[in-house]
Formats: C-alpha cells, structure tokens, sequence
C-alpha cells in the first residue's frame, strides 16, 4: 500500500520491538497530553491479542496503528492510530484503519469499536468514512484536559 504526492511512498509492515523508539517519538508527537508510556506501548506491541503496523517513508517510521481482539471475543478494538503531520491526506491512515478492519475479521471479530476525541473531527470523519457511528459519550474522559471521548462502532465484515 502507498500514499500518493510528493513525499516519499509510504508502505506498511508489521510493527516489531525493535520499532518501539520511533513509535514512541510520533507518539508523543501526536498525543502530547494523552500519550502512552513507553512500557504501555510495548507490551501492546508484544501481546498476542494485538497486532500493530508502522507506515513507513523512505526509512523512517511515519505512522502507526493497532488493534486488539481478545481470544474468543467477538468485539475488536482499534487501540491507535496516527500519522505524522507531513504525511497526512495522503491515504495513509486509510491504508491503516483498512488493513486492521481486514485483521479484525480474520481474527473473528463481528464489531470494532474505538474512542476517539470529541475534539478531534479528522479522526472522526475517516471513521465515520469506513462505517464507524458514534455509539456513546465518555464526558470527560481525556485528562486532565477535560474532552469527552465518542465511542464509535462498526459492524459487520470490512
Ligand atoms: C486521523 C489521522 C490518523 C488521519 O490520517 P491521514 O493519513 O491523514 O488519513 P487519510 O489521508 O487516509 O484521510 C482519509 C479521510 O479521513 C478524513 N480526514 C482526514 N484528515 C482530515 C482532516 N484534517 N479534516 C477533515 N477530514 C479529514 C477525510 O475524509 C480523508 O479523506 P480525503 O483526504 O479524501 O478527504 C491523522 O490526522 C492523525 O494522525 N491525526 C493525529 C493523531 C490522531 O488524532 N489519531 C486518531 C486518534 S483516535
């Protein structure tokens, strides 16, 4: 998969250990309130339940996303998501969001659910755009800066 323009093409693999520094870096780039620790995000990246990819750019890790389905269960969950501020509109977090609806009905799962910011409208049309409808309100529930999470939801086979 890549991303069209002028930046280098972006292509996705699966996310390993060894990608855990640079995931970290856009981390706290792209969450700067929010953003997990390095342990949180390594034992996402090493847990079986999971599956984590990296977009990357002529060598360098320029995106990120995973999902989480527990054994037996039929709800997954899109855990993250994000692309660098150079390389967005470009069709990568798309690329993302589709490859893990993809791991998410190869694992079993007959729903994906997720929480994004109700303050943040991109996240929330390339969702909407792939099927997801907010569900419910979490008020308050990103802290300390105060902003209330939408829970989305999407049914059925990507
Ligand atoms: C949300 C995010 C992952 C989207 O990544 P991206 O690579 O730009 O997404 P795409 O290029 O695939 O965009 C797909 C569609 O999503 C919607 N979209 C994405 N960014 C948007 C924006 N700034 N404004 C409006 N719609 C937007 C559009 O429908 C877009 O399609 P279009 O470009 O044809 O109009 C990216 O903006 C990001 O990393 N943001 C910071 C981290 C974050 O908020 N992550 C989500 C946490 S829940």
């Amino acid at each position: 998969m890549t991303a069209e323009g002028a930046r280098p093409p972006a292509v996705l693999r699966d996310a390993t250990p060894d990608d855990l520094a640079a995931i970290m870096t856009l981390e706290h780039r792209l969450f700067p309130g929010d953003a997990w620790s390095p342990a949180m995000m390594a034992a996402e990246l090493a847990a079986p339940h999971t599956r984590y990819l990296v977009a990357e750019a002529a060598g360098d890790v320029v995106g990120y996303a995973g999902l989480s389905v527990l054994p037996g269960s039929p709800q997954a969950d899109i855990q993250t998501i994000g692309v660098d501020a150079p390389y967005r509109r470009l069709g990568v977090g798309t690329a993302l969001l589709t490859a893990l609806l993809d791991e998410a009905e190869r694992r079993g799962a007959t729903e994906v659910l997720l929480e994004v910011r109700a303050d943040n409208p991109s996240a929330q049309a390339l969702y909407a755009r792939h099927g997801f409808t907010a569900i419910a309100v979490r008020p308050r529930y990103y802290q300390p800066d105060d902003v209330d999470a939408i829970v989305m939801r999407r049914e059925g086979p990507a």
